[in-house]
């Protein structure tokens, strides 16, 4: 068995991470021979939740989890760690403006990113959960400038996967049939969830492609798109709380991919820095299709883009530029 790996949550007394912690702890990301350290971070006030998180993990009596580091300090949160699931975010109150909730998030993911820095292991992967997370990832991997560009990613697996769901429940398959569903842009009602390139594995040995298994373009621009765009708030309606379960295996699902790679033939969704692919807008964080190999993501190429993909990929580019301006113009930058 090799030497245990530090691995940071933060926001660690959160919803999302109480599903989370269990999965990483028990092998679920990092694989069943990789022994961790798990740190983490959270706010003073939430010390005493922290706590009882804290004790169950103890009482969950895992094997390959060999030390647990909860605190309020950054610089201990991110002390050498190799993996970084930034959850920890101010969440929208009562009365807020969306501009306001950027401003206290922007501020709280530089703090994060200086500490990342100074702190962390160079190879760091860092998987911003917390929103407005794209702009998130960019503010922070901003202020971290001695750690890679292509090491700060952001969340939009949680789109994927909800989105493969859609397809397979439409087609009556298990959803582990339906592949290379892609998420574009921002991870918010601009996203743009894609099935035109999209695969179902139908019978034995046969592959086609979702278009042709669905055959109803009208129901896959439409009902198809809006229902992923709006999953996370019709979540909210039914269960009074955000996605938290879901979330948490999306976020496992994003990390465990980097470090293990995607399966040949299929590519996964991830915010990461656009270098311009496909037309959308450089220098933000935007969702892209991507094969992994030796933890290292690639944008895949020659996906066709059609008049109608065209127009969504430049809506929610155009949100996310409008995003970095706010961003930037908070911290002055
Ligand atoms: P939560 O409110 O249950 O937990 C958030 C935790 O973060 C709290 O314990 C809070 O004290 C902590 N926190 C706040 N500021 C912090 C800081 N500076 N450092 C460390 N910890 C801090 O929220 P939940 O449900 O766990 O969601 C977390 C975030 O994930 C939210 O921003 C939510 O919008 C986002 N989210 C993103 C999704 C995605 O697909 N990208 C999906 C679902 C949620």
């Amino acid at each position: 068995m090799s030497e245990p790996i530090r691995v940071v949550v933060t926001g660690a007394a959160g919803q999302i991470a109480y599903s989370l912690l269990y999965m990483i702890a028990k092998g679920d990301v990092f694989g069943p021979n990789q022994p961790l350290i798990l740190h983490l971070l959270d706010i003073p006030p939430m010390m005493g939740v922290l706590e009882g998180v804290v004790m169950e993990l103890a009482d969950c009596a895992l094997p390959l989890l060999r030390g647990v580091v909860p605190t309020a300090e950054p610089a201990e949160a991110f002390k050498d760690v190799v993996a970084a699931f930034l959850v920890g975010a101010m969440p929208r109150k009562q009365g807020m403006e969306r501009k306001d909730l950027l401003a206290a998030n922007v501020k709280i993911f530089k703090v994060q990113g200086e500490a990342l820095d100074t702190y962390a292991n160079k190879n760091v992967k860092v998987l911003v959960v917390g929103n407005p997370a794209n702009t998130n990832a960019l503010i922070c991997s901003r202020y971290a400038p001695s750690i890679p560009k292509e090491n700060f990613t952001a969340m939009t697996r949680l789109d994927q996967n909800r989105a493969q769901a859609q397809i397979a429940t439409r087609l009556h398959v298990p959803v582990a049939d339906v592949s290379n569903i892609v998420i574009w842009g921002n991870h918010s009602s601009t996203q743009f969830p894609d099935a035109s390139h999209g695969k179902v594995h139908m019978e034995k040995g046969k592959d086609v492609t979702v278009r042709e298994a669905v055959g109803d373009d009208a129901w896959l621009r439409s009902v198809f798109v809006e229902t992923v765009q709006k999953r996370g708030a019709a979540v909210i309606n039914a269960r009074k709380m955000s996605s938290a379960m879901s979330a948490a295996k999306a976020a496992g699902d994003h990390m465990r991919d980097w470090f293990h790679g995607t399966a040949s033939g299929r590519f996964v969704s991830m915010g990461v820095l656009s270098d311009g692919s496909y037309g959308a807008p450089k220098d933000v964080v935007f969702s892209f299709p991507v094969v992994i190999k030796n933890k290292k993501w690639e944008i895949v190429k020659g996906l066709q883009i059609d008049d109608f993909a065209r127009k969504m990929l430049d809506a929610t580019g155009k949100e996310l530029e409008e995003e970095r301006t706010e961003a930037l113009a908070i911290i002055g930058a």
